[in-house]
């Protein structure tokens, strides 16, 4: 079996990869991906930068190739990302105030309605909050908008695309106790308090020596979930890869009903933003590590 049809029999999960439209001719990496995933998120070609690269001109070309490969395949498709404050076009980054909120909601609609019914979770906002205590908000031109930015950029989501699950994505938001983890949390709860429309929780899950596995990660994936939204795993990768930590992952993810699927970002150690780490499920010859076995057998 795979790590797809094995997450799709419990309780119809996904278990998904980063795909970079570069590789889908290298034989090897797409005879893995078509083999094991049963989701894909376009690692950098849905992006600000990517598909907007002067203002107002739309490139899908790059992202369109992956998506088309996915459903094609059956799989389905996380869109990453909407508004984030980094692969921003330069023409943006250079912008503030209302013309940049402007700019950001066109974004967020051309963006969503050109892939309307085709993804199945869009990361809308990513990675907005400040590592450390402080709990608050990143210091970022979006920001710098209005504290606001972040639901109008999901009602624009929505009213672009009404089908798809609509997500706040974000790292070091694995262990419970962390400031940056209950800010996260109390944003969610004050939008799903006041209506405004979100439907799950990406944690990315980038994990080392410095941020390593929490023992408290059910209890951070079930305390989202009872917010009432989805949970997902959305950039898993680990730091040399432990099969013990890689089979907590999956079992902290299988015993919260709402954590409806993992994705690994990237498929080879070689793929990975982070190689030198080996922190992948295969490796650079595309062979299945102990961790690959142990994600399996905790499926
Ligand atoms: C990374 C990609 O993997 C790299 O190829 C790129 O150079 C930088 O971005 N959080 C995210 C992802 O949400 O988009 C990032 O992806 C990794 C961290």
């Amino acid at each position: 079996t795979t790590l797809g049809a094995s997450a799709a029999e419990r309780g119809g999960r996904y278990f998904g990869t980063a795909v970079a439209a570069n590789k889908l001719n290298d034989s090897t990496y797409a005879t893995i991906l078509n083999r094991e995933f049963n989701s894909v998120t376009p690692e950098n070609e849905m992006k600000w930068d990517a598909t907007e690269p002067s203002q107002g001109n739309f490139n899908y070309a790059s992202a369109d190739q992956i998506v088309n490969h996915a459903r094609q395949r059956g799989m389905q498709v996380r869109g990453h990302a909407l508004a984030w404050h980094s692969q921003q076009p330069g023409w943006a980054q250079n912008m503030s105030g209302s013309a940049l909120r402007n700019a950001m909601l066109n974004h967020v609609t051309q963006v969503a309605t050109h892939y309307r019914g085709q993804i199945h979770s869009w990361d809308v906002v990513n990675e907005a909050f400040a590592d450390g205590g402080s709990g608050a908000r990143r210091d970022s031109n979006l920001q710098r908008t209005g504290n606001d930015w972040i639901e109008v950029a999901f009602r624009a989501a929505r009213a672009a695309d009404p089908g798809a699950k609509l997500c706040y994505n974000d790292y070091n938001t694995d262990n419970w106790n962390d400031a940056k983890t209950q800010a996260v949390y109390r944003m969610v709860q004050d939008f799903k308090q006041r209506g405004v429309p979100i439907d799950c929780v990406g944690l990315q899950s980038h994990l080392n020596n410095g941020s390593p596995y929490p023992s408290n990660y059910r209890t951070t994936l079930s305390s989202f979930a009872a917010l009432g939204v989805d949970v997902q795993i959305t950039e898993l990768d680990i730091e040399g890869a432990p099969a013990a930590t890689y089979r907590n992952v999956v079992n902290d993810c299988l015993a919260v009903p709402r954590c409806t699927g993992i994705t690994v970002w990237g498929i080879r150690d070689s793929d990975s933003w982070r190689a030198s780490q080996t922190p992948l499920l295969f490796n650079n010859s595309g062979g299945k590590k102990p961790a690959y076995d142990a994600v399996l057998s905790a499926l």
